[in-house]
């Protein structure tokens, strides 16, 4: 399973401060995976409460079974695709997401949904990367596998996690969902992938889109782009790890 509190350790400090999350807020977080921003969403409402939410079960279970290790009584988890599950109306201060809202297939529904969740002052305050070409982790891993032929159709279904990264495109669907005054904050750092090449090297062979690349390969092609793969990993160790540069946004908007 990938470790996102790892790989987001940079990140997340300022997403925590922008929540802006009060004591008594309920509080839902979307696609919340293995749930330490559900868990540090929990720590700040602490008359409150926190749904996390997420499609994967094998993500909910983990978040459940690290929930129960920590003394949090108010944090509660649904298996559930935000596209389909009928929220309930006006319930909830604000909606949180770390890199969880990129894969909506309608995201126009899913953020409708989102948005009708929320009570009439309710915030959604969201992370999501910046456009791919922004991002050196996906460019340079990807550039370490030959071009995919042309016309290729990638074997996942998930549409691509730079969604959301082209700030026009965000503002049309937030507003066309009722949401207003969208206010994006740049977040440049480095993602950490491992404190060395092999570890870093098991972790990105854990991306779908590394999956993808490989599943198109013969033998001969697979192993010269792992070659390339370990060098690039090999250029970005720093004494602290495996580090690759990533800019994404903190996108916070009010329900309209
Ligand atoms: C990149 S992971 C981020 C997980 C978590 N927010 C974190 O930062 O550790 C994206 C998560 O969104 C979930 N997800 C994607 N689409 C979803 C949907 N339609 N409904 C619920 N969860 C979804 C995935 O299952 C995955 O766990």
């Amino acid at each position: 399973m990938i470790d996102y509190d790892l790989e987001l350790q940079h990140h997340n400090g300022a997403l925590r401060r922008a929540y802006g999350i009060r004591v008594s807020d309920r509080v839902l977080d979307i696609g919340c995976g293995a749930g330490q921003t559900t868990r540090e969403a929990a720590q700040l409402a602490t008359r409150g409460s926190v749904l996390g939410i997420d499609r994967s079960n094998e993500m909910i279970e983990r978040a459940r079974e690290l929930a129960s290790a920590t003394k949090l009584g108010n944090i509660e988890y649904l298996c559930a695709d935000l596209e389909r599950h009928v929220l309930p109306r006006e319930h909830f201060d604000v909606a949180i997401s770390r890199f969880g809202t990129m894969f909506f297939e309608h995201p126009l529904a899913a953020f409708s949904n989102i948005r009708s969740a929320l009570s009439p002052h309710g915030r959604l305050v969201m992370m999501v990367w910046q456009p791919r070409d922004r991002n050196e982790w996906a460019t340079a891993i990807e550039g370490a596998f030959p071009p995919a032929p042309a016309g290729a159709v990638s074997s996942s279904t998930t549409p691509p996690a730079f969604s959301l990264g082209d700030r026009d495109v965000v503002r049309r669907i937030l507003d066309a969902a009722g949401f207003a005054a969208p206010m994006f904050e740049e977040v440049h750092a480095p993602v950490f992938y491992g404190m060395d090449v092999d570890a870093a090297f098991e972790f990105v062979c854990g991306f779908s889109t590394v999956q993808d690349n490989v599943a198109r390969l013969d033998s001969r092609q697979r192993a010269q782009a792992f070659d390339r793969l370990r060098r690039l990993l090999t250029e970005h160790q720093r004494t602290d790890g495996v580090w690759l540069d990533s800019r994404a946004w903190i996108v916070a908007a009010r329900r309209g």
